[in-house]
């Protein structure tokens, strides 16, 4: 009696854990899945992860074929990007229309890969690319959703153009959303785009990054970055809207532009969004997690913003994190990852919004080099090229840890020297030359981590271990050369 009473307990909990535990709240959670790592994990492994946290959304930022032979048969929906250095070419049709038949209609059949959009670039219009892609965005994007068109697919798969927030913004003499006004240089260019966007029934995609609002911006209000309700209230005084977190303000800013121009029914999907977690001093799993969860609550109860409730398609940025990206914009791009390099969560999250406190699901059977760390040896006698080294280590491997506000920055001069090695050291698979260091370094087995800084093992990599297709091929062509010669 008991024990049925236990069982039947236990077949309801697992009935809840099955409704709640997938794909509860948020529905068809998206996230952003960025390769710029020097170890990948393998694809699959990747995608069994999304399967095994309900995530049904991917964005990628190229159509590498590893990438979509794993997603293929999963019926997990994506968006492959062109990037922006493969526009220009994208302004001839003959090659829009190849770039479409090689990278999208051929996944697309049954137990093929669901591609639901392309993304054409990605945000070509930040200022800070002097406006090397304005001519070739717009004439890119017309070819590609044309050859979707002629292929037969546009109905279903649609081009879009991931951009920054800062293609729009409102006056400062009056910073308010219902202001927003796309940005003066590129205004008949947004014009143009939007408008195609609408004859082909394709949505507006926008990044929107409150960490940036406050990086560099001691001037910004803290709380206003979270979703936590406890920041100064903007008020926007044309519409008496009081903003309690700059999401929805900028949201609704682009809400206004798009107004403006008179397309304010505008499908909107918000491409990226997300909060690093180190290489700054508001990059911390704290503040990440208190970000995540409020953002959770608000996608679980289809909140919207003020000028748009309800349901918000939303990916995250990002996925795992990425030792190899470019440091230019600050130390963190290295962080975005809500799981880390090794596929492992790194806070709590609850994606159905109901604020528990539960951790997604790691990656399963991550395959890690030796348990060995390169540390800096304190009885080395010349230490005068040590910074030499050190600048080495780091220019090769992630050293962002080691910045102002990061886990690793209390460590001592000798702990610095350690840290550098040992990021070398796993990014060359420790291979015994790479821990040498002009005899200031040797190899341990005892883990040198201290305190909140973790010196990292790395992962065996499947990029390390397989030949890439074109390799092999050009194996083949070189055996068969061979066979000939003699
Ligand atoms: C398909 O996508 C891959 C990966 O992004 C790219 O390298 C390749 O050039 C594309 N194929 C064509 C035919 O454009
Ligand atoms: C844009 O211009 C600035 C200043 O002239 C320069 O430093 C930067 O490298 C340029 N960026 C690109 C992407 O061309
Ligand atoms: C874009 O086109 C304009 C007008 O044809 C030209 O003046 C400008 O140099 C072009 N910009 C780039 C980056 O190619
Ligand atoms: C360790 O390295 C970081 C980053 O390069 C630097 O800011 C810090 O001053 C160094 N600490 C010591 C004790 O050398
Ligand atoms: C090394 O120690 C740190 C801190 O105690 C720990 O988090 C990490 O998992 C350890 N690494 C390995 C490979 O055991």
């Amino acid at each position: 009696m008991e024990r049925g009473y236990l069982m039947m307990l236990a077949t309801v909990t697992v009935t809840v854990v099955a409704v709640l535990g997938c794909c509860g709240g948020v529905e068809g959670l998206g996230v952003n899945w960025g390769t710029m790592a020097t170890h990948k994990m393998p694809p699959d492994t990747v995608v069994q992860m999304l399967k095994d946290n309900g995530i049904q959304k991917v964005k990628l930022f190229d159509a590498e074929q590893s990438t979509m032979s794993a997603l293929a048969g999963t019926n997990i929906e994506v968006m492959v990007a062109i990037p922006n250095d493969q526009l220009e070419a994208m302004t001839n049709y003959a090659r829009a229309k190849e770039w479409v038949r090689r990278n999208v209609t051929r996944y697309n059949f049954n137990g093929g890969v669901h591609v639901k959009y392309v993304a054409v670039g990605n945000e070509p219009f930040l200022t800070s690319y002097n406006g090397s892609f304005l001519n070739v965005t717009f004439p890119a994007l017309q070819n590609i959703q044309n050859a979707l068109n002629e292929a037969g697919v546009g109905d279903s798969i649609k081009a879009t153009v991931p951009l920054n927030a800062d293609v729009y913004n409102s006056p400062e003499s009056n910073s308010v959303p219902s202001a927003g006004r796309f940005r003066s240089d590129i205004s008949q260019l947004m014009t143009d785009i939007v408008q195609f966007l609408a004859k082909n029934k394709a949505p507006f995609t926008v990044n929107i990054y409150p960490f940036l609002s406050l990086y560099g911006n001691d001037g910004f209000p803290f709380n206003f970055a979270f979703f936590d309700g406890d920041a100064n209230a903007l008020v926007d005084t044309a519409t008496g809207i009081q903003y309690t977190n700059v999401f929805d303000a900028n949201f609704d800013t682009l809400v206004s532009s798009l107004k403006a121009i008179g397309f304010g029914d505008m499908t909107i999907i918000v491409g990226e969004v997300g909060w690093p977690t180190d290489g700054d001093k508001n990059a911390n799993a704290g503040n990440a997690y208190r970000f995540y969860n409020g953002l959770f609550t608000k996608l679980g109860a289809n909140r919207g913003t003020p000028l748009r409730p309800g349901y918000i398609e939303v990916y995250l940025f990002g996925l795992i994190d990425e030792d190899a990206k470019s440091i230019a914009p600050g130390s963190f791009e290295r962080h975005w990852g809500i799981f880390g390099y090794d596929g492992q969560p790194k806070f709590a999250v609850d994606v159905t919004g109901q604020g528990q406190n539960k951790f997604l699901m790691g990656a399963k059977n991550v395959q890690y080099l030796e348990k060995k760390w390169c540390a800096f040896n304190p009885n080395a006698k010349d230490l005068s090229k040590l910074a030499d080294n050190i600048n080495y280590a780091c220019t090769y491997a992630d050293c962002t840890a080691l910045e102002y506000g990061s886990t690793c920055n209390n460590l001592d001069a000798n702990g610095n020297a350690s840290y550098a090695f040992n990021m070398y050291y796993q990014v060359q698979n420790q291979d015994d030359l790479s821990c040498n260091f002009q005899g200031m370094a040797a190899v341990t087995t005892q883990n040198i981590s201290q305190g909140t800084c973790n010196f990292i093992i790395q992962i065996a990599s499947s990029s390390t271990f397989s030949l890439r297709p074109s390799l092999l091929v050009g194996t083949v062509f070189i055996v068969l050369f061979s066979i000939l010669l003699l």
